[in-house]
């Protein structure tokens, strides 16, 4: 294990499509001082850690190697994106029994090595796998976020912004509850630069329905064309760590645990939250129109349900 100098340092387990174009996108993106590469294969860890290096006179310093489990004691932050992902036609809940099991062995190890900083978690059922890490490390849940609508979020946006020709930057909206077939749209709370998007006289809410249907289905669509989704999680992962590690108060919908907010408790899901160098300063109880709300205690119950094998 190497020591650790000063300034920030990223363990991301799994180098899959998601770890690694994670890892690449932060060396892009200049986020972190040193990166640390974990894979079951380590091969493929020290080869992407080797191809990553030498891109670095294209970029900035820092250090980036392939670790082991002890590298993660001087952690700041652990990303596990470790796991099988969803084949055509699968849905993100058929993984839980494969990916839950590694995840025991997983946080087990992360923990024994004397971690103490902030887990972010991405691999599918992200919102069961997220509450499991919760309980597998026993750390705060502040400190254990998954990745949950952040992605969702942004394909919404991204949608929106095209709908109006409008910078997705300038779009406010959310994707709430289960990163999967049971999230919802806020409608309520969208908006263009403060104008509500259900204000729009010339709106039709058949294409609006269409815009949501299409964040749901988006990962489905993808996965038949090419077998998987990478780019835009990896940036929604990375967008997660600068809140983090900079400290920022960000607002992103990230998995986290309700207890009481939106009178729901004992269950991870996708909210939005400000997000700082803690992890999840603070939930934000938005007052949700009554059928959003039916639709969020729908989506809590499914995940209730489906986190069951993780208590037994
Ligand atoms: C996605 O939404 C598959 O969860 C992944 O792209």
């Amino acid at each position: 294990m190497e020591q650790k100098d000063k300034g920030s340092r990223v363990i991301v387990i799994g180098t899959g499509f998601v770890g690694s174009s994670y890892a690449y996108a932060l060396l892009n993106q200049e986020v972190v001082d040193e990166l640390v590469l974990l894979d079951l294969n380590k091969e493929k860890a020290e080869g992407d850690a080797m191809d990553l290096n030498h891109g670095m006179p294209f970029g900035s310093p820092m250090k980036i190697w392939a670790g082991t489990y002890a590298d993660c004691k001087e952690a700041d932050l652990v990303v596990i994106t470790a796991g099988a992902n969803q084949g055509p036609g699968e849905t993100r809940l058929d993984l839980i029994e494969k990916n839950a099991k590694i995840f025991k062995g997983i946080v087990e190890a992360v923990m024994s090595s004397g971690f103490n900083g902030i887990f972010i978690i991405a691999t599918n059922p992200v919102d069961i796998l997220s509450y499991a890490t919760w309980k597998f490390s026993g750390l705060p849940m502040n400190r254990v976020i998954g990745s949950g609508t952040i992605l969702d979020t942004a394909r919404f946006r991204f949608l929106i912004g095209q709908y109006f020709n409008v910078d997705s930057r300038n779009v406010h909206a959310y994707i709430m509850g289960e990163h999967g077939d049971t999230e919802l749209p806020v409608w309520s709370h969208a908006d263009i630069g403060g104008k509500p998007v259900l204000s729009y006289s010339n709106i039709d809410m058949k294409q609006l329905d269409e815009i949501f249907i299409n964040v749901r289905d988006a990962a489905y669509h993808i996965i038949e064309r090419k077998g998987a989704t990478y780019y835009g999680i990896a940036m929604g992962l990375v967008r997660l760590t600068k809140a983090i590690l900079r400290n920022e108060n960000s607002v992103l919908t990230i998995s986290t645990l309700l207890q009481g907010e939106y009178g729901l408790d004992d269950v991870y899901l996708g909210v939005p939250a400000i997000i700082n160098r803690q992890g999840v300063r603070e939930i934000l109880d938005l007052k949700l129109s009554n059928e959003e709300h039916d639709k969020l205690h729908h989506s809590a119950s499914v995940l209730k349900e489906a986190t069951k094998p993780v208590h037994d």
